[in-house]
């Protein structure tokens, strides 16, 4: 019986983790909804910005992308405590990960270095998608059918 139990918990706390997004608070939700079309204009801004040649937009596009992380707005201690419980190591990660690569985009757009721009910019989608099909498919369901 015991076992059962531990097998059942188990399968919750990964199906938590997938939708990690869907537990959280309806605040700390709308902010993540927040950051994302935050993050979502500003891609068209920043490939509008490399098609037009316009480093000083890149930039400061790419920096702001980098400080839109959901942890270092102003929330409340029990929120970034919600965060931490609520959302997996990998959420957490993806995240990471994604904010540094704007935080290397702006770095290339300062010495106008157009070839790392392109990887960067490139990398960020796939980290977009990469995090979309393991923590979004309630959101794209279209990832589901793959
Ligand atoms: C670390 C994970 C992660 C990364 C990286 C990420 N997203 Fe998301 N995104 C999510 C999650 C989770 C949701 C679903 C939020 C919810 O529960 O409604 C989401 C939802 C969205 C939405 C819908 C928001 C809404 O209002 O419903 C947009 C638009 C979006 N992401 C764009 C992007 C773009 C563009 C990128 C890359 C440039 C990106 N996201 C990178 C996790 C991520």
């Amino acid at each position: 019986m015991k076992k059962i139990l531990f097998i059942a918990m188990i399968g919750i706390s990964l199906y938590a983790n997938d939708k990690a997004s869907t537990n959280l608070s309806d605040e700390l939700r709308a902010l993540l909804s927040q950051e994302m079309q935050f993050i979502k204009s500003g891609m068209d801004d920043m490939l509008y910005a490399i098609v037009s040649n316009d480093y000083k937009t890149l930039g400061e596009t790419a920096k702001k992308i980098q400080h839109s992380y959901i942890l270092k707005q102003e929330i409340k201690p029990e929120q970034k405590q919600e965060i931490n419980q609520k959302l997996s190591t990998k959420f957490m990660e993806f995240d990471h990960e994604f904010h540094e690569t704007a935080q290397d985009l702006a770095s290339f757009a300062e010495f106008e270095d157009r070839e790392n721009v392109m990887k960067s910019y490139s990398s960020m989608i796939n980290q977009c998608v990469r995090c979309h099909e393991s923590f979004a498919t309630h959101r794209f369901t279209n990832f589901e059918s793959e």
